[in-house]
């Protein structure tokens, strides 16, 4: 990946304080957002996403489920910052997103975005340096983000030498140390297993109510948007669109056990019921694609 870009994704320390809160207004907003992209040689354009209306509340954890190509990532890189939406207005902050990744909003990519040059701790200090902050500010937030993550014993580490999942932990912690106060996940654990993953997210919520970010994530897995979120919107086939949000009800300091719970099975018995026929959609619309 482009450092430039990875380090923007990353979202740059910035010693602003975030925006006085309201509780009335949504932490960001999508209205009417589309994204077409434009036809490649001897193609057609590409509509990937939306029409799309989404309020994302301060603080909470919301999930993105949807079949494959459906629009998440593209969802994402508009609310990121990294892709401008064709039609519609996105907010963060009460702010119009446009262009660059705004301040206060970290992003952690579909596929793993460390650099295989620099050190763990170097990694993880890479946006801080570039923002110029003080060497022992820097070291503080790294060692806090690596221990956090389960990477203490690895700073001097290269990417090669650790696992596919240490490496995404890699990049959740290198996002940590800018502070996101918006954080955007695309499919973080998505080359985990499924106990690994259980686990990684009981941390992730550990870190949602210690940090108090507001937590978009997007999940192929139903039991893990399930577990894990206050909402969970389901999309269509391309271009996606919401066709359900389903609120939990869980607490706040919910972790991994909740998959034993009876209202569990009730919630991703939803989320399928929506998602199943969309899937469907995609899949055929893939053999189609194969078949022609
Ligand atoms: N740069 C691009 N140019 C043209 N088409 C694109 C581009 N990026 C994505 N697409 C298309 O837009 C659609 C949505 O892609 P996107 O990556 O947002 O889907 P997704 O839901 O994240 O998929 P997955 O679950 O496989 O990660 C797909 O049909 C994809 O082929
Ligand atoms: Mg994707």
């Amino acid at each position: 990946m482009n450092p430039d870009v990875a380090c923007a994704a990353a979202g740059e320390a910035s010693g602003a304080p975030p925006a006085p809160a309201s509780p009335a207004e949504p932490h960001a907003r999508l209205r009417g957002v589309t994204r077409v992209y434009p036809a490649a040689a001897g193609r057609e354009p590409v509509h990937a996403l939306g029409p799309v209306d989404l309020d994302l509340h301060r603080g909470e954890f919301f999930s993105v489920v949807g079949p494959s190509g459906c629009g998440k990532s593209t969802l994402l890189d508009v609310l990121g910052g990294l892709a401008e939406a064709s039609e519609g207005t996105v907010e963060f902050e009460g702010r119009p997103v446009a262009g660059n990744v705004p301040d206060g909003v970290g992003i952690v990519f579909q596929e793993d975005a460390s650099f295989p040059w620099l050190s763990v701790y170097d990694n993880a200090a890479f946006g801080l340096r570039r923002a110029g902050t003080a060497e022992a500010e820097i070291r503080e937030r790294v060692d806090h983000a690596l221990a956090f993550m389960g990477l203490r014993g690895f700073a001097t580490a290269y990417p090669a030498q650790l696992s596919g999942g240490m490496r995404q932990r890699l990049c959740i912690a290198r996002t940590l140390v800018t502070r996101p106060r918006l954080l955007l996940l695309d499919e973080p654990f998505g080359a985990l297993d499924q106990q690994t993953r259980l686990l990684m997210g009981d941390e992730l919520l550990k870190l949602w109510r210690g940090t108090g970010a507001t937590i978009l994530l997007i999940t192929h897995a139903l039991d893990e948007a399930a577990m894990l979120s206050d909402r969970v919107g389901v999309m269509s086939a391309r271009p996606g669109v919401f066709l359900d949000v389903v609120s939990t009800g869980w607490s706040r300091d919910r972790d991994s056990n909740i998959v034993a719970e009876e209202s569990f099975g009730r919630i991703t018995g939803r989320l399928w019921s929506t998602l199943r026929a969309e899937s469907q959609k995609s899949l055929a619309f893939g053999q189609a694609a194969v078949l022609q």
